[in-house]
């Protein structure tokens, strides 16, 4: 037997990809956004899209900087990606107040956050509209992790990964399976 799953919930079924950090600047205004809802687009060129609610400073800054990062944090950030998703960047610094390390990036602008294990540099491709919030398809144009952590996929033995249920639940990967 199945229940029914609400409208409003559904996406909760789908919902723990990795949660990210991503980094923005416009002028001299930066930001830290926590999401969860990205996904890769496309292989070639390598394309991923990130939702952000129309309201959040990052959308504002997203829009007028046209670029962004996204920065993977592991399981040991946990408080300061729930602190970055509960406070905006209109009213505070999120480096300083969660203590995250800004550094400078390759190929954009907006910076890194040093103690996320990799990060993936975006230019905004196209905007498009999302009900609530919008679709930014970004191109990604440079990527690093650190070292010893990435071969021919993520080692999830040595680093877990942050995947949001929804509300203030959390999950992350015990093991690697390889088929
Ligand atoms: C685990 C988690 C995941 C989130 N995912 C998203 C998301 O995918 N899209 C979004 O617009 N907001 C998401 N949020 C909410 C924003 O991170 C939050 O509203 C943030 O304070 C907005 O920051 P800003 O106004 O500085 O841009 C999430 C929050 C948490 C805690």
């Amino acid at each position: 037997m199945k229940v029914e799953v609400s409208l409003r919930r559904a996406n909760r079924l789908i919902n723990h990809g990795p949660v990210v950090l991503v980094t923005s600047k416009y002028k001299d205004k930066a930001n830290i956004i926590t999401l969860a809802w990205i996904t890769p687009v496309s292989h070639n060129p390598p394309l991923v899209a990130i939702c952000i609610h129309k309201g959040h400073f990052s959308h504002e800054l997203i829009e007028k900087s046209k670029e962004f990062v996204i920065n993977v944090p592991g399981e040991e950030l946990l408080d300061k990606v729930q602190g970055c998703g509960i406070v905006s960047g209109m009213e505070v610094d999120k480096f300083k107040k969660f203590k995250l390390t800004a550094i400078k990036a390759k190929e954009v602008n907006s910076p890194l956050i040093a103690e996320c294990f990799a990060h993936l540099e975006c230019k905004l491709v196209k905007i498009y509209p999302g009900g609530d919030h919008s679709i930014f398809l970004g191109e990604i144009i440079y990527a690093q992790a650190d070292e010893g952590i990435f071969t021919e996929v993520l080692d999830i033995e040595k680093v877990k990964t942050i995947h949001h249920l929804g509300a203030n639940f959390y999950t992350k990967p015990e093991r690697m399976i390889k088929i």
